[in-house]
């Protein structure tokens, strides 16, 4: 049974407010001895006209609050629950072990669906740390909304299409060599992009040939289009090398030049709303009434932009998904450039537009500098990736030594890249996405400490244990005897437990999955001190060792979805 609901349930019965309302108020106290929910008085005091310490006196009287296991007591303003330690015990194992990994899914996203856009790098461009921030939230999000039932649609939002391929065109034509597109594709791109930039200082005419080229791509025109779209295939063919080793995937890859030919047909309709003005020469759709500066629809010379292509975009999807939330997890800089779309949108009449979401998130720092890349400051997710997994198996590699191991190098190399990647995409997502991150290394592989190393590797161990038990003959109970469970430190670990499934449900509500790795490294604190403190195999009764044993395969089976919603696979040894 999920108590926290069901006490939300009969709150409401009492109050009059909503479950839902009732259930977005109910704190958990500071100490445990207090109880393990509460809910304060003070929204109440209102409309009772009475002071919050004497409504909860009243409510917590009330018999409509009775339910079976949990005590009712007041503290002030503010009512207290304490459920029994073996029923809570009892029900959050049981739940957790008939439920296994597939722990915490749930049915509120039945039947709708969510689109959530993230990653959209642009082609021929390097896929850096600031593209890897967004593909690694947008994934965690998408996750986190399918755990809860709702048909996700991946949207990968690929920036192909600019006058910037004008330019690529002009200069491949001029010093493309075959032989390196085929090769390192991106690299080769960003050297003749360079150039191209280089050689244009002394020689405007070719700005001339940019432009025409890029016209005609934009008309169709045989040979453009297809050297576009041989840029686009052997980026898309790099990205998705990444994509692969990160365990991201996309239902949909429609980039900027898929809804560029979608346009013309949003001008028309806001001009015959009568929304188009013209500014400078430009047509734009004024948003002064929203304290926004005018959004830019047409350039002078009647080229589209960046935000045309994007009403165009969220329309398609509407029309084509009927989408309950529309998510674009995609950098804060451009947060007035999502405020200045779905505010058109709203103009033209599109009530969607209030399910339009920008997810916005901070930047990327690094500690020490010892990345040299070819573009200033930009560090690219591979040499992230690379590095990070190179250290993580140097530190595995003197662990297992250290331990007499048995594993082979290429075990370690395997558990290292999962290792490493984990780390990186913990780091990610360990904090408030709206924070800077500041990756070091020497935190991020903090075996102890609050990351992906640390809870991969108490996963791992409990299933080491689990493994041990098993070749002892002695298996997990399977639904009595949790009630067992009621030490100090036992009890610590179910209540973490308890509260995983709100976890899920918040870092939903507000697209934070650090809501979730928050709550998963709180288990694993509580498990290891669990640990350190009981002797498992050697409980005493059987009743007991097998009792512990179940919450072990409990907090694997908690650890691992978790860790699954953050986009972190497990391994089964370390
Ligand atoms: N390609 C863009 C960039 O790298 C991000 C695209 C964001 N998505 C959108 N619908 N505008 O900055």
């Amino acid at each position: 049974m999920d108590y926290k609901t069901e006490i939300a349930n009969k709150l409401a019965l009492c109050t009059g407010l909503e479950s839902d309302k009732v259930l977005s108020l109910i704190e958990i106290p500071p100490q445990l001895d207090m109880g393990d929910y509460a809910f304060p008085c003070f929204v109440l005091a209102k409309t009772l006209r009475k002071a919050p310490p004497m409504i909860a006196t009243e409510i917590a009287g009330s018999d409509d609050l009775k339910i079976e296991g949990v005590s009712v007591s007041c503290a002030g303003p503010y009512i207290n629950f304490k459920i029994s330690r073996e029923i809570l015990a009892e029900s959050v194992i049981s739940d957790i072990i008939t439920a296994g990994d597939k722990y915490g899914e749930d049915t509120v996203g039945s039947g709708k669906t969510v689109i959530v856009e993230y990653s959209s790098p642009n082609i021929a461009k390097p896929f850096h740390v600031g593209h890897a921030f967004t593909t690694i939230l947008g994934n965690s999000i998408a996750r986190i909304y399918s755990k809860l039932g709702y048909n996700v649609q991946r949207f990968n939002h690929l920036g192909d299409y600019g006058t910037q391929f004008g330019k690529l065109i002009t200069a491949y034509r001029l010093w493309g060599d075959e032989k390196a597109l085929e090769e390192d594709p991106i690299n080769e791109l960003l050297r003749i992009y360079v150039k191209f930039h280089e050689e244009a200082k002394n020689e405007p005419s070719l700005e001339d040939d940019a432009r025409d080229n890029f016209r005609k791509l934009e008309e169709g025109s045989e040979e453009e289009v297809a050297l576009w779209q041989r840029f686009r295939d052997v980026s898309l063919e790099v990205f998705k090398k990444t994509y692969d080793r990160m365990g991201v995937e996309f239902d949909n890859y429609n980039g900027e030049s898929f809804y560029s030919s979608r346009i013309p047909a949003v001008v028309d309709e806001l001009k015959s709303k009568n929304l188009l003005v013209e500014s400078e020469g430009a047509q734009v759709v004024m948003l002064e009434d929203e304290g926004l500066p005018p959004c830019i629809v047409l350039k002078s010379d009647g080229t589209t932009i960046y935000a045309s292509r994007d009403l165009a975009a969220a329309k398609y999807r509407y029309d084509n998904y009927k989408f309950d939330k529309n998510i674009y997890v995609v950098g804060l800089p451009q947060q007035l450039h999502f405020r200045q779309v779905f505010a058109v949108l709203k103009k033209m009449g599109y009530d969607f537009a209030d399910n339009c979401v920008h997810v916005g998130f901070g930047l990327v720092k690094f500690k020490d500098r010892v990345f040299s890349t070819r573009e200033g400051n930009i560090v690219l997710l591979d040499d992230l990736l690379n590095k990070t997994v190179e250290k993580t198996e140097e530190i595995i590699r003197n662990n297992a030594q250290a331990r007499g191991g048995d594993m082979s190098d290429e075990q370690i190399s395997e558990i290292a890249e999962k290792v490493g990647i984990g780390a990186v995409i913990y780091t990610y997502l360990k904090s408030g996405r709206e924070k800077d991150i500041i990756f070091d290394w020497k935190e991020m592989l903090d075996f102890e400490g609050d990351t992906a190393p640390y809870l991969i590797y108490t996963y791992a161990r409990t299933r080491s244990i689990l493994r041990k038990a098993g070749e002892q003959g002695i298996a997990p109970s399977e639904g009595d005897g949790y009630g067992l469970l009621t030490g100090d430190d036992e009890y610590a670990v179910i209540r973490s437990l308890a509260d995983f499934k709100d976890s899920v449900k918040k870092a939903a509500a507000s697209y934070e999955p650090f809501m979730i790795s928050r709550q998963i490294s709180l288990i694993a604190r509580n498990y290891n001190r669990f640990y350190n403190n009981s002797s498992i195999l050697n409980a005493g009764s059987e009743e007991l060792v097998r009792a512990r044993l179940a919450l072990c395969e409990a907090v694997c089976d908690v650890l691992k979805s978790g860790l699954e919603l953050l986009g972190i696979d497990v391994v089964e040894k370390m």
